[in-house]
């Protein structure tokens, strides 16, 4: 079925964030800076560049922040206009003004696959595409563009992939694919999440960008809790992948810069990598780092 251009965009942030604790108790790490601006100001900003118009965040219980983040601030706009601060007035004009996003709350969190089924009565009965809240992908390579031709070209649901360290792919869900004869994606013919090593089909990991046809909605709906006992995004897929339902699943593999800062020490690489490609101070930082190493 073909159903028209991908307009929306889910943006998942209602994750509990434990693997970032204690800076997580009392604020998203979707809200966590990555140089001056939070990591969920990327994944929006990523999602406005691809031509999505209408953005869903799913929040849980520590959502104030989030809303606040890419409201408008009267107050503060004033008082930069009075110190005539031009460019910091700019900047925080700008996170309000990325478009309308609406919000929905997640209520508890169980699971990813079910922060996404908080999404169906928004999304209704199109493509939509899924970014998640707190991974930063370098959207100078296209990732979402080309899934988002994929998912037109297929009509099925698109994941996207990237190829790790085998001794690292129990940290992510994981596909089996197939070469699509004279294209440059592939066919996915079933996934699992967080296999062990041995148990692991292939090294290739699923990342947080997905561009998905709606019958995962119905799929989701039936789909129990999974690994940890969270409704998981990946078993719906799998299903999607092994019934054919939906148009099949397929996948693009990504060879650019990506980060989870939800994890201490991505997070970490992401601050240093793109603070040491700021004109204001990187030449500064990268000389400073190399005294620091030495
Ligand atoms: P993660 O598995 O990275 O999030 O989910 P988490 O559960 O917050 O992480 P840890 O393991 O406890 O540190 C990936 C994305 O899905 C969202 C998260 O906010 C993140 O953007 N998510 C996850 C939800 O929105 N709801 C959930 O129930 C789970």
């Amino acid at each position: 079925m073909s159903m028209g251009k991908v307009r929306k965009a889910v943006i998942p942030a209602a994750g509990l964030g434990t693997r970032f604790l204690p800076a997580t108790k009392a604020m998203p790490k979707e809200m966590l800076p990555v140089v001056d601006m939070p990591a969920i100001q990327y994944v929006v900003e990523e999602a406005v560049h691809a031509g999505l118009t209408d953005l869903l965040m799913i929040t849980g219980r520590n959502k104030r922040s989030l809303e606040d983040h890419f409201d408008r601030t009267p107050a503060l706009e004033r008082a930069l206009e009075e110190k005539g601060d031009r460019t910091r007035l700019e900047a925080v004009k700008h996170s309000s003004e990325l478009g309308p996003i609406h919000y929905v709350r997640q209520g508890e969190a169980k699971g990813l696959g079910h922060a996404v089924l908080c999404a169906r009565q928004h999304v209704g009965e199109e493509p939509f595409a899924v970014l998640l809240g707190d991974d930063l992908i370098d959207e100078h390579d296209g990732l979402l563009t080309t899934m988002m031709e994929v998912q037109a070209k297929t009509g099925g649901s698109v994941i996207a992939l990237i190829e790790v360290d085998p001794s690292q792919i129990s940290a992510y869900g994981c596909a089996d694919v197939s070469v699509v004869e004279g294209e440059d994606y592939v066919r996915v013919n079933s996934l699992v999440e967080k296999p062990s090593v041995d148990e692991a089909p292939s090294n290739l990991a699923v990342i947080g960008r997905y561009v998905l046809h709606p019958a995962v909605f119905g799929v989701l709906e039936k789909t129990g809790p999974g690994r940890g006992g969270e409704i998981q995004l990946t078993d719906a897929l799998q299903t999607l992948a092994t019934d054919g339902e939906g148009g099949g699943v397929y996948g693009v593999v990504f060879k650019g810069r990506r980060f989870d800062t939800g994890d201490k020490l991505s997070y970490l690489k992401a601050v240093i990598t793109l603070a040491s490609e700021r004109v204001e101070f990187g030449e500064e930082l990268r000389a400073w780092m190399k005294a620091f190493v030495n």
